[in-house]
């Protein structure tokens, strides 16, 4: 039901797994839990936010108690979603945090640069600029082979579960539910409001809904076997669409039988706790990341927990963008504690990717950057005469970069530009990327994701919050969007 792939993100839920970066359509969500009663991830939420506005409630008052010098704070409860919850102590500013922090962001200078960099004791890294457009760095021997070896083996301890489920029925009732007419359904995919359905139209649409990734053939196959394409001229009038039910395309597929490869990821990963307590091995990483990218501890201590992918041999990722667009009604995953709970659009805020490569992989396998350094940027010409730039199982030696997988090195790149006042401005388009299909033996890799709310106001706030959570606390607080879907609270290895 979004309209544009950016929108859409595939999955996660994610966590994205991926990332799941992720714009979950509101409706979605209402249906969901009108047709069951309990929507479950709603409930979740719901459970979370009541149990979170308990506890900053219950800190509130023992602050104030602690505290007190009898000073009503002017902006308490300004941002309390339905009232009754005392704010925290907010700082004299009137709670507007001022800008006090900026974002370092690396300089690539050029494609090509090599810059050194002192990572760890007693070693220089080299850092090579690889493109511009996004901006993006390859550092080679990043991890050493013991670390590459403890990543992998902790992430088969904890176990790995599929990045992305088969899609079951069940749309049919949704799209009830919603009542939407077919008119209504042809105009949000009509993205260029010509009137007609263009292959790339519906294609889009159906990686977003479904999750099933189609390629031009399979759709002429779907239209040949519905007979939903009557004058043959390979696009769908609202006259032809009408004649199909909403869910025609999904019952073919499922009749037919979907196979794994045929998703829009297919790989398996875990997520690992990389914060006090956990094993040596993710907390260097950690403290590496963080001088890497210059960031403030405080954010990549708040970040999404360590993922780590594993592609069997046919494994892929069809191109994607670890992160959402910025909307105003968008809230950040990380940061739903201090926005208003009532914003129906959820995204992941990954301001910075970092790859690691834990395994030389013998065949396939590389991370393409279909629009790296792309002299423009044209959504339209993503797929074109039945070249889909995103297919990475087909399209991959099309792609603009195509980054090796070396055990040990790193990549790292922007998700979002810079707004020129030092915080994080608009998603960047070019930093699309895919995993390219595995030809032979497997493929690790892990993902340290660094959120960052392009909300100001709202990182702060959230920080705040974290900051007076008791210890245990705040180390489970950052981890919202690790799977919430799939297993709630991640262990601590
Ligand atoms: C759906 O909408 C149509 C027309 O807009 C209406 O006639 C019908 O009763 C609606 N159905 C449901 C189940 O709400
Ligand atoms: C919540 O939403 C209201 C109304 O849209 C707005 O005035 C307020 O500033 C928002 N609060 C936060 C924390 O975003
Ligand atoms: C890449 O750049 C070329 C030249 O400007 C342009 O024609 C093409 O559409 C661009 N590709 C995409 C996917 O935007």
């Amino acid at each position: 039901m979004t309209s544009s792939p950016d929108a859409a993100r595939a999955e996660d839920t994610t966590p994205s797994g991926s990332s799941t970066p992720r714009l979950r359509p509101p409706c979605e969500r209402l249906s969901g839990c009108q047709k069951s009663g309990v929507c479950s991830r709603s409930y979740f939420w719901v459970v979370m936010v009541f149990f979170h506005l308990y506890i900053f409630n219950v800190i509130a008052l023992l602050f104030y108690v602690h505290y007190s010098s009898g000073q009503e704070d002017p902006n308490r409860s300004r941002d309390a979603p339905s009232g009754g919850r005392a704010d925290s102590p907010r700082p004299p500013s009137g709670g507007e945090f001022l800008r006090d922090v900026s974002l370092t962001r690396v300089d690539g200078i050029r494609v090509g640069h090599v810059q050194k960099v002192s990572l760890v004791p007693g070693k220089v890294h080299e850092m090579r600029t690889l493109s511009l457009k996004p901006l993006l760095f390859e550092i080679p021997g990043f991890l050493s082979d013991d670390e590459c070896r403890v990543v992998m083996q902790l992430a088969q301890l904890k176990g790995l579960m599929e990045s992305q489920l088969m899609v079951q029925d069940g749309q049919e009732e949704l799209a009830k539910e919603l009542n939407l007419s077919a008119e209504e359904i042809f105009n949000l995919l009509d993205i260029n409001q010509d009137g007609q359905l263009q292959l790339r139209e519906i294609l889009t649409h159906s990686r977003v809904r479904d999750g099933i990734w189609l390629t031009p053939e399979n759709l002429r196959e779907i239209y040949a076997g519905l007979k939903a394409d009557k004058n043959n001229d390979g696009l769908l009038s609202l006259k032809e669409f009408r004649l199909l039910s909403s869910d025609a395309f999904q019952h073919f597929l499922l009749q037919r039988g979907v196979k794994r490869s045929q998703l829009v990821r297919n790989s398996r990963h875990t997520w690992l706790y990389q914060g006090q307590g956990a094993h040596q091995v993710l907390q260097d990483i950690k403290e590496r990341v963080t001088r890497l990218t210059r960031l403030p501890p405080t954010l990549v201590d708040l970040s999404e927990p360590l993922q780590v992918v594993h592609y069997e041999e046919g494994g892929h990722y069809h191109a994607h963008r670890d992160s959402g667009p910025v909307y105003p009604e968008t809230a950040c995953t990380h940061t739903l504690l201090a926005a208003n709970t009532s914003t129906p659009f959820e995204t992941s805020c990954r301001y910075i990717t970092v790859l690691f490569y834990l395994n030389t992989v013998q065949g396939g396998g590389e991370t393409a950057f279909p629009v790296a350094d792309n002299r423009t940027y044209d959504e339209m010409s993503l797929i074109q005469n039945d070249v889909d730039l995103l297919d990475t199982r087909r399209n991959c030696d099309k792609s603009n970069l195509r980054v090796r997988p070396t055990k040990g090195t790193a990549v790292f790149w922007y998700n979002y530009l810079s707004d020129g006042k030092g915080w994080v401005g608009e998603q960047d388009e070019y930093s699309l990327h895919g995993g390219c299909v595995v030809t032979h033996g497997t493929k690790w890799v892990a993902n340290k994701w660094i959120n960052v709310d392009p909300d100001y106001q709202r990182q702060a706030r959230y920080q705040q919050l974290v900051s007076q959570l008791p210890q245990d606390e705040s180390d489970e607080a950052p981890a919202p969007n690790a799977d919430t879907q799939h297993s709630s609270v991640h262990q601590e290895l």
